[in-house]
């Protein structure tokens, strides 16, 4: 592990909520400052709201929940993708709205530009499974520009649209010699950690099992 990319433990929360930090909010931050095109921002001074926005398909992922709330920070109107039950959370998040991902595909996408009004600019796939939905989606926006898409998965089934930039996230995350990857993720940190420091970042729900024992990871498994 490059010790670049070492997540310093804000001061407001435990040790083990801490943990859920890592991977997933780093995985948010590549989407959302890489793949979406979004400026890095100081953490001191709020974003000015942005009369624009960003769409997190699978807001209640892990990936997802820091993306909903980091977009959110950066001053997007936020609207996610998730199951009803899920849309309480992503409210609680900070999501200015939330579509079921569960009704049909065309009810999804006129939800879609209805609540945007078609002033959306930037998606965040934050399950892997929406290219062909961003396609058609992206497709209605053809005279929105520019536009931008970025996934967790790959791009090899996304149809190649000249009208919007798309972008994979996945990349060998902390791993040494990756010098671009490392120094973008060590860009990171202050944000991730001064948004939680300001309650504007939750780490991931967590449940803390067993006593330190060697079989606690065994028996967390089997939940
Ligand atoms: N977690 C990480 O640290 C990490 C790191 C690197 C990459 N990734 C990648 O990020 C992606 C998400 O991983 P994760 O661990 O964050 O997932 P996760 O927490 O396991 O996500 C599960 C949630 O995804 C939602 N979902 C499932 N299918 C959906 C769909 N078609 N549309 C919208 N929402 C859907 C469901 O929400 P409802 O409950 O609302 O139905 C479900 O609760 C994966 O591609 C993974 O490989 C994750």
């Amino acid at each position: 592990m490059d010790a670049k990319v070492t997540i310093p433990k804000p001061k407001n929360i435990s040790l083990a909520q801490a943990a859920t930090l890592g991977v997933g909010a780093d995985t948010a931050c590549l989407g959302i400052f890489n793949g979406l095109n979004v400026p890095l921002f100081n953490p001191d001074n709020p974003s000015a709201a942005k009369d624009e926005w960003a769409l997190v398909l699978g807001g209640a992922s892990s990936v997802g929940n820091f993306a909903v709330q980091i977009l959110k920070a950066a001053g997007y109107k936020v609207v996610a993708t998730c199951s009803t039950n899920s849309f309480q959370l992503l409210k609680a998040l900070g999501a200015d709205a939330s579509v079921d991902y569960k009704k049909s595909q065309p009810e999804v996408i006129s939800e879609l530009l209805s609540i945007t009004n078609r002033n959306l600019t930037r998606a965040y796939d934050a399950v892997a499974m929406n290219n062909e939905l961003i396609t058609v989606l992206y497709d209605e926006l053809k005279d929105v520009s520019p536009k931008y898409f970025t996934t967790t998965g790959d791009l090899s089934s996304l149809s190649i649209a000249p009208h919007f930039t798309s972008h994979s996230v996945l990349g060998p995350i902390g791993r040494p010699g990756n010098d671009k990857l490392n120094s973008d993720l060590n860009s990171f940190i202050r944000i991730i950690v001064k948004l939680v420091e300001t309650g504007k970042l939750a780490p991931s729900e967590m449940l803390e099992m067993g006593s330190g024992n060697i079989d606690d990871p065994v028996e967390a498994w089997k939940l």
